[in-house]
């Protein structure tokens, strides 16, 4: 569902603190470098909602800067009515993809969720793993993930 030619992704993971607000800044890194910011919106959000209202987890914040992104986000709680808000929900891993299933209200719904590892070009996985519980390697492997899947899924939608 396109209103004024804008194409909104929601980026979706756990708790909308490491991989969904990465991807989300990498997309939008992707989409500025095209000069394309008019035509997309671009957010994220978290099947749970502990840390809602939190910055991104600040080992993914340092890792991301590195790269040059800037994450700001906000975490926020997934709610039903954004399927209707956005014309792609994409998520992070089959947890994620499942649970938001389970909310999916239609067929139209439904048709809107996608898996992030699907975009991948250059790396074959199922899923981006949770880098919560792991060590500084992962979230590099991540942001590795994350940038390969954005690519793909720009190159998918920028028509
Ligand atoms: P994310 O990582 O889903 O990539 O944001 C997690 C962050 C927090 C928790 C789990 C995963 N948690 O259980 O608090």
């Amino acid at each position: 569902m396109e209103d004024n030619g804008t194409y909104k992704i929601l980026f979706v993971c756990l708790g909308n603190i490491c991989r969904s607000p990465a991807a989300e800044g990498v997309m939008k890194h992707i989409v500025k470098q095209h000069q394309q910011q008019e035509r997309f919106y671009i957010d994220s959000a978290g099947t749970y909602g502990g840390h809602a209202g939190e910055l991104p987890d600040p080992r993914m914040r340092r890792a991301a800067a590195r790269r040059g992104y800037l994450l700001e986000h906000k975490a926020q709680r997934f709610r039903e009515a954004m399927f209707a808000q956005y014309d792609l929900i994409v998520a992070m891993d089959d947890n994620n993809y499942y649970d938001l299933e389970a909310m999916a209200a239609t067929i139209e719904d439904e048709k809107k969720l996608v898996r992030m590892a699907d975009y991948c070009r250059h790396y074959a996985v199922t899923h981006i793993p949770d880098p919560y519980y792991e060590g500084a390697d992962g979230f590099e492997h991540v942001l590795n993930l994350l940038e390969d899947a954005c690519e793909g899924l720009f190159e998918s939608i920028k028509q």
